[in-house]
């Protein structure tokens, strides 16, 4: 192997990866004095937070009553009780301050005639314990990430937190079960540099690009989730892949469920609103797992719209131009690039497409990723921790609330700030590096900059997209999970035959896009395999051979380890289902409604 070396930096503080959630924690980690890197493989205000839509929620109540009670009950709810109640309390006590803070900070929200925060109704969001419907979804039109990117970018900036822009992370750097650090590639230089900080923040996103049709950007490859399990550690209810019911047919850019909220319909090929059989009290805005599988049923019975009868309707017309044009002015641009539909005229065609993961690093409310060790079911993994969509605290359970992820980012981001803050002194002197750290994240790179196999890293991409697409999709079944195992199997074999054309190091697209690769297919296999597993349905993960949820044998979140070959191990942790205070009941698991 030619040698590499390595520039060092040392901080109090490394987050990697600059979404609401990275930049949340950077801003607070700053503003507390502490000494803090932010390092993002895209210009920061590029995060796929960007593409946020419809908005954030909290019990404002700006527009009618509400309370976080409500707002606690409904995420448990939705989440199929697979959340756990403890931290589902937590950030939903914690949303009206986190909003609040980012009006102040100058989120340019959109206003009621009375100048407070304009909130829309958003699906599985209620008042009363399901009886009315809430309006707590706080949104600026439908570009609400874009405005909370850009602010906390700026409030980052403010603090003087430093940015290493393009970096892309490509391992983390363990000593003894706990992290040190990470090393990553500065892609415009070609340098190596190691960064060492008392705390490993992993703000990194979601694996969205693991399958063929998604709302994710390109950028989604879960880079934390890929080194967490290089490092030997578990992934937490991999199996729960969330489906928005409103990707545009053809092209998978999202539609917000804020269309819905401002009062779209979706109708079949008989110009049915077909929800209303499905879902009659919420309708179109019934929870996603519910809207989604309803209109894979409706198109595989055959009242499908369009030639080949594969897809849905959402109308919209009715709401008018001027509403449209108040409220939803980036869906209708979206809608007339993507989708060539002027929407004050006809319908948007949509699918149902990949959209979240409610699976992700197993940590708590602090943000400390945590494994099983033993009985030790919270073991913390020391200097590391978690945030967004990256992590899973679990918030979101099996399946999560539209507009209940922005919020993640921002109560999370904020609290593993908050606790770094008081768990680190600033400017605390590191112990030096053990002598060979960074060597495991520079022979991995080398292997694959040398690589002279037959297969380029496209093909390969492609091969595990298709698997996913087809054999996880919104309903599964035994036969095909399996089937789809071993393909997958496949795909890691072929891995060792891969081929990257370009042998530089500045700007190696290629080079990249393999370590990107690689960290997509361990979590397509800890996906798929999970959900072999799961013999139960439960929220987002609909298995037809075992239609009834299971809270007998699966009230458990999965913990599953995979191996550079691609082999899965899994073990589990039991559901927090007491709440942190007394303030609100706990709730147990009951029949689900809708
Ligand atoms: O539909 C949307 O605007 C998406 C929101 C979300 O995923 O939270």
């Amino acid at each position: 192997m030619p040698s590499y070396s390595f520039t060092d930096h040392s901080y109090d503080v490394v987050v990697v990866g600059a979404g609401g959630s990275g930049l949340r924690a950077t801003m607070g980690l700053a503003e507390a004095g502490l000494s803090t890197a932010c390092v993002s493989k895209v210009f920061p205000t590029r995060s796929h937070t960007v593409a946020a839509q419809g908005g954030i929620s909290a019990a404002l109540g700006n527009m009618g009553e509400d309370d976080w009670r409500f707002h606690f009950y409904d995420t448990i709810k939705g989440s199929d009780w697979l959340g756990d109640q403890d931290a589902i309390e937590f950030m939903c006590k914690e949303a009206p301050s986190a909003v609040l803070e980012l009006e102040h900070f100058g989120v340019p929200f959109s206003r009621t005639e009375d100048g407070r925060i304009y909130q829309r109704p958003f699906g599985g969001m209620t008042t009363h314990y399901g009886k009315g419907i809430a309006q707590r979804t706080c949104a600026a039109a439908d570009r609400t990430g874009h405005a909370m990117l850009h602010t906390l970018y700026q409030q980052s900036l403010k603090h003087s937190a430093n940015f290493f822009i393009e970096f892309f992370a490509i391992d983390l750097i363990m000593e003894d079960g706990a992290c040190r650090g990470v090393v990553a590639l500065d892609m415009a230089t070609g340098t190596l540099h190691r960064f060492r900080a008392h705390v490993t923040i992993l703000a990194t996103g979601g694996y969205g690009r693991a399958y063929f049709s998604c709302t994710s950007a390109h950028t989604c490859t879960g880079d934390g989730g890929g080194m967490v399990l290089r490092a030997g550690l578990p992934l937490q209810d991999m199996e729960f892949v969330q489906f928005h019911p409103t990707g545009i047919y053809g092209a998978g850019c999202l539609i917000t469920e804020g269309v819905r909220g401002e009062g779209g319909i979706l109708r079949n090929s008989t110009g049915e609103r077909f929800m209303e059989r499905y879902a009659p009290n919420a309708k179109d805005l019934a929870s996603r797992d519910v809207v989604s599988r309803s209109m894979t049923i409706e198109i595989r019975e055959g009242r499908g719209v369009g030639p080949g009868r594969d897809h849905i309707h959402l109308h919209l017309e009715h709401l008018g131009a001027e509403v449209i044009q108040k409220r939803l002015p980036g869906i209708a641009e979206t809608a007339r690039i993507f989708a060539g539909v002027d929407v004050t005229r006809e319908p948007i065609p949509v699918l149902p497409t990949v959209h979240y993961n409610m699976g992700g690093i197993p940590c708590n409310v602090n943000g400390e990723v945590v494994t099983r060790r033993g009985d030790d079911v919270n073991a913390v993994v020391p200097g590391l921790m978690a945030v967004g969509e990256a992590a899973c605290v679990s918030v979101h359970g099996a399946n999560r609330l539209g507009s209940n992820s922005l919020l993640d980012l921002v109560v999370f981001g904020r609290a593993a700030a908050q606790h770094c803050a008081r768990r680190v002194e600033p400017g605390t002197r590191h112990r030096p590096l053990p002598k060979d750290a960074g060597e495991i994240a520079v022979e991995r790179l080398d292997r694959y900059r040398n690589a002279e196999g037959s297969r380029p890293t496209a093909e390969l991409r492609l091969e595990m997209q298709r698997i996913m697409q087809n054999d996880a999709a919104v309903f599964r079944t035994g036969e095909t999970l399996q089937e789809g195992c071993d393909k997958l199997g496949t795909t890691f074999e072929r891995l060792a035959d891969v081929r990257v054309s370009d042998r530089s190091l500045v700007f190696n697209t290629d080079l990249v896009e393999t370590l990107e690769f690689e960290n997509l297919l361990l979590q397509a296999a800890a996906t798929i395999h999970s959900a072999r597993n799961r013999t139960e349905s439960r929220g987002a993960h609909a298995r037809e051979d075992y239609p009834d949820r299971d809270d007998g044998s699966w009230l458990k979140h999965t913990l599953a380890w995979v191996s550079p070959a691609g082999e899965v191990r899994f073990d589990y942790r039991p559901v927090a289902l007491g709440t942190l205070t007394d303030e609100v009941e706990s709730i147990p698991p009951k029949a689900r409604t809708y």
